[in-house]
């Protein structure tokens, strides 16, 4: 009897199953063909469990957490589904491994500029590398994760479309992009998805660990549903005579439930500066409490703006709309593709209300206004304390976005709300974005290097905390830098202690500003190279966290020159070496 045949058998229950001529009585007969009836029922039951059922990798690209999180949720639905899935690591597999697979689903971020995650970036190498038609065999779906702020928008994963496709693999739907917000493409990806898959039959996934690791994803505040966290306290990190304002923030998580580890974000929604609300309004000649359609919702034109519009920057596609429906000529020039540096720096440091300024006329229609604007996303700021140490807080370390610009006082909007807006014991909307790359070696023992400038400093304190808290020993190293020493200092203190007791084997700082010369952590890095070297080939994990755009490349070029004087490797070979330690999670990287 075959599966089908016994899937009948068990949905006709009340099929005969014994011989007419049977020797049996009436009674016996109706006993004997229910127990025959639920011996079948159980044989198909465990030949369903054992049956083959489709297999469906989840690989993900990511860097700072969240492909990984939404490829570790669509396993699980494709569990549910009946499907054989697991979320895994891109990174973690070849070219060849991947040949092999008759369907990879893809979720992947870009970071750099256009950059793949650096978990991705060996096999991204590999990817450019391969020639012919060796993927051909298999069917593949990608869904990009990126920003069109970044004039290179989800790059690496439409180059992972690109070259899978030129390789021989077969697109099982359209690649999906997602533009910070990712519900939406999310789901689009997902209701397009399962129609293409051949469907098996549906049947409860069976327990595995994946489904419990995923119960630790599965969260009770979450991006959609956040946290109202309140605020505990607020002090000031940067001294007197300091050109910055940073902030030590603390916000009380007591009977939340919520729980981070050390590497974690938090994911904070900010409220719009009613200053800035107010000069939209007036500018458009909108009437506050005019009623608008906005994410599905009807509400006041003022408290749409207020909670659900990016207005404190601009975004390219803002820029474009407008462009477009003001005919300005200098805009329509900017946005064109070969502009994109000019259209960079006109975008810094401006915001909704210098854009309508220039035609507000067109958006005197309040609907057409909050059309015009992209919907306001949610702040990440790393995580500076541990719940091993501090129990039902989370602490966040913030750099204040402040700038005059056309005689104009300006801030970015989550940074001022924290630092303005919300009165102590009041609340914040907040959830934990996690980065599970972003951790302490499970190994004790392992040393670790810390390299975190400026704001970058936050998960180190964490880590700090938490080993000292769990009396781990094991060597650290700290690189720390800022402006100067008298002011800008971070945890001065704790490090000292940290330093005193043990916790921090040892700590090297860079103030810029100090000095005529700039004196910057890379310059610590390569003046104790051969140290470093030695700490590298005992095993030591690299950490690096803070500014992206100067720091971050500058820090991974004094890697590789370490490499290559103190490892007597060649420049290529140095490069390589670091991109191997990313891709292995020796070398990891929470850069902004
Ligand atoms: C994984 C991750 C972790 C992070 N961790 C931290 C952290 O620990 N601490 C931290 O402080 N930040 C951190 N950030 C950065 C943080 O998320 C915000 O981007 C930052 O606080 C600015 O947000 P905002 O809402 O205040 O400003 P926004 O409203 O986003 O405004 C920023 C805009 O202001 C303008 N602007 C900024 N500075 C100037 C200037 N000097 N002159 C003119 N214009 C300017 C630019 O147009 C810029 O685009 C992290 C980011 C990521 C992705
Ligand atoms: N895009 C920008 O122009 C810009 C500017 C500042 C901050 N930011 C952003 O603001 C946020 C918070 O900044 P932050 O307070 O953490 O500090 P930060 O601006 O990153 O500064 C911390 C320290 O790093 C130094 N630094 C500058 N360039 C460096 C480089 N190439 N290599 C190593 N160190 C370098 C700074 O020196 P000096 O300042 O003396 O050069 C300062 O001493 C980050 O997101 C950062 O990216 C952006
Ligand atoms: C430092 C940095 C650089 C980024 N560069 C790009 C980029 O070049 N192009 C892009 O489309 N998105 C870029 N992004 C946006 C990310 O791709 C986006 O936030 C994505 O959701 C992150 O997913 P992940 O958490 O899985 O890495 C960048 C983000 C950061 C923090």
């Amino acid at each position: 009897m075959n599966e089908q045949q016994l899937a009948a058998r068990v949905t006709a229950p009340a099929i005969a199953l014994l011989p007419d001529d049977a020797p049996f009585s009436p009674d016996q007969r109706a006993w004997l063909n229910g127990f025959f009836a639920g011996l079948l029922t159980q044989l198909a039951r465990q030949t369903a469990a054992v049956a083959p059922r489709l297999r469906l990798p989840v690989l993900y690209a990511s860097q700072t957490g969240s492909a990984e999180s939404l490829a570790r949720k669509l396993a699980k639905e494709a569990r549910s589904r009946g499907f054989d899935s697991q979320a895994q690591a891109l990174g973690a597999l070849s070219l060849e491994q991947i040949a092999k697979l008759e369907h990879a689903l893809i979720i992947a971020s870009t970071h750099g500029e256009g950059e793949p995650p650096d978990t991705a970036s060996v096999f991204a190498m590999q990817l450019e590398a391969a020639q012919g038609t060796p993927l051909a065999g298999m069917k593949y779906a990608v869904l990009a994760l990126g920003d069109r702020n970044y004039s290179s928008f989800c790059q690496f994963g439409r180059r992972l479309d690109e070259r899978f496709d030129s390789l021989g693999a077969k697109r099982l739907i359209d690649r999906v992009e997602a533009d910070n917000a990712v519900d939406e493409p999310f789901k689009q990806f997902r209701e397009r998805l399962w129609p293409r898959l051949q469907h098996p039959a549906p049947m409860a996934a069976p327990q595995t660990q994946a489904d419990e690791d995923d119960d630790g994803t599965k969260e009770v505040w979450t991006r959609q549903r956040p946290y109202p966290a309140p605020l505990r306290s607020r002090q000031r990190l940067s001294g007197p005579g300091s050109d910055k304002e940073v902030r030590h923030i603390v916000l009380s998580l007591s009977g939340s439930n919520l729980r981070y580890e050390p590497g974690d974000a938090i994911g904070v929604w900010p409220r719009n500066a009613p200053e800035l609300v107010q000069q939209i309004l007036t500018l458009c000649a909108c009437p506050p409490d005019a009623a608008v359609q906005c994410d599905g919702a009807t509400l006041a034109l003022a408290e749409a703006l207020a909670s659900r519009r990016e207005i404190a920057k601009l975004s390219i596609p803002t820029v474009i709309k407008f462009a477009r429906l003001t005919a300005d000529p200098e805009l329509l020039a900017l946005v064109r593709p070969e502009s994109s540096k000019q259209l960079e720096k006109f975008l810094f440091g401006r915001d909704a209300a210098d854009l309508l300024a220039r035609g507000p006329d067109a958006f005197a229609d309040p609907q057409s206004l909050i059309d015009l604007l992209p919907p306001l996303t949610p702040r990440l700021y790393s995580i500076c304390s541990t719940l091993a140490a501090h129990s039902d807080e989370v602490h966040l370390t913030i750099s204040v976005v402040r700038y005059l610009r056309d005689s104009r006082e300006r801030g970015g909007v989550a940074s001022t709300d924290v630092a303005d807006r919300i009165g102590v014991g009041e609340t914040i909307p907040v959830y934990v974005h996690r980065n599970t790359r972003f951790r302490l070696p499970g190994d004790p023992a392992t040393p670790i290097i810390m390299i975190g400038p400026g704001t970058g400093i936050a998960p180190f304190r964490a880590f700090l905390h938490q080993r000292k808290a769990l009396d781990l020993t094991g060597r650290t190293w700290l690189f720390f830098g800022d402006r100067r020493a008298h002011c800008d200092f971070l945890y001065r203190e704790e490090l000292e202690t940290f330093l005193h007791d043990g916790t921090l084997s040892r700590l090297d700082v860079a103030f810029s500003r100090d000095q005529a010369q700039k004196n910057y952590v890379q310059h610590r890095m390569l003046e104790a190279g051969r140290e470093l070297w030695s700490w590298i080939q005992d095993g030591a994990h690299i950490f690096v966290c803070g500014d992206a755009t100067r720091m971050a490349k500058d820090v991974d070029a004094a890697l590789q020159r370490i490499l290559v004087e103190h490892g007597a490797m060649s420049e290529a070979a140095a490069q390589l070496e670091l991109r191997i330690f990313g891709a292995s999670g020796r070398y990891v990287r929470d850069v902004y």
